[in-house]
């Protein structure tokens, strides 16, 4: 059944496919801290060891949130790592192991482009389709996106 929520079915359409395309580059960013949080290694072994740990428990509930916001607009959520390969505008690294520093560098020029792409959605679910719930919901993520990026930027000043 089609939700009847007063947003056109070409508004659900088009906010499920950006919610779709958000929720590839989090599966690729969830993945790429899980790849570096066992790879990690060095002076600051425990602390990025941790802190990635916690950065990918984060990343995790966000893919459950915006999977299940995407369903809830009455689309199916795509949910394989082909799709969100295809999709995401992230892109991984297979076969390299970055030094600590280029670790963390990595994950923050990744955090800020989400951070970037999402305030770009986000004025446009309010203004294009009028879907205040849903601006709301990928602010909320943003300011999540925008405390990893803050805690990764103290470690490189
Ligand atoms: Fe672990």
């Amino acid at each position: 059944m089609k939700p009847k929520i007063g947003l056109t079915q070409d508004s659900l359409k088009k906010i499920s496919d950006m919610l779709s395309a958000v929720l590839a580059d989090a599966a690729v960013l969830y993945t790429k801290t899980r790849k570096f949080h066992w790879n990690v290694s060095g002076e600051s072994f425990m602390e990025l060891h941790k802190l990635f740990e916690g950065q990918y428990n984060k990343l995790e509930e966000a893919v459950d949130a915006i999977a299940e916001r995407i369903n809830k607009l009455g689309s199916k959520t795509p949910g394989t790592m082909k799709e969100f390969i295809e999709m995401a505008s992230l892109k991984e690294s297979p076969g390299k192991y970055p030094s600590q520093k280029e670790m963390i560098k990595e994950l923050l020029t990744d955090h800020e482009a989400v951070i970037v792409q999402l305030r770009k959605n986000i004025d446009d679910c309010a203004d294009k389709y009028k879907d205040a719930g849903t601006a709301d919901f990928l602010t909320g993520l943003m300011e999540e996106h925008e405390t990893i990026a803050w805690t990764l930027r103290r470690y490189l000043d």
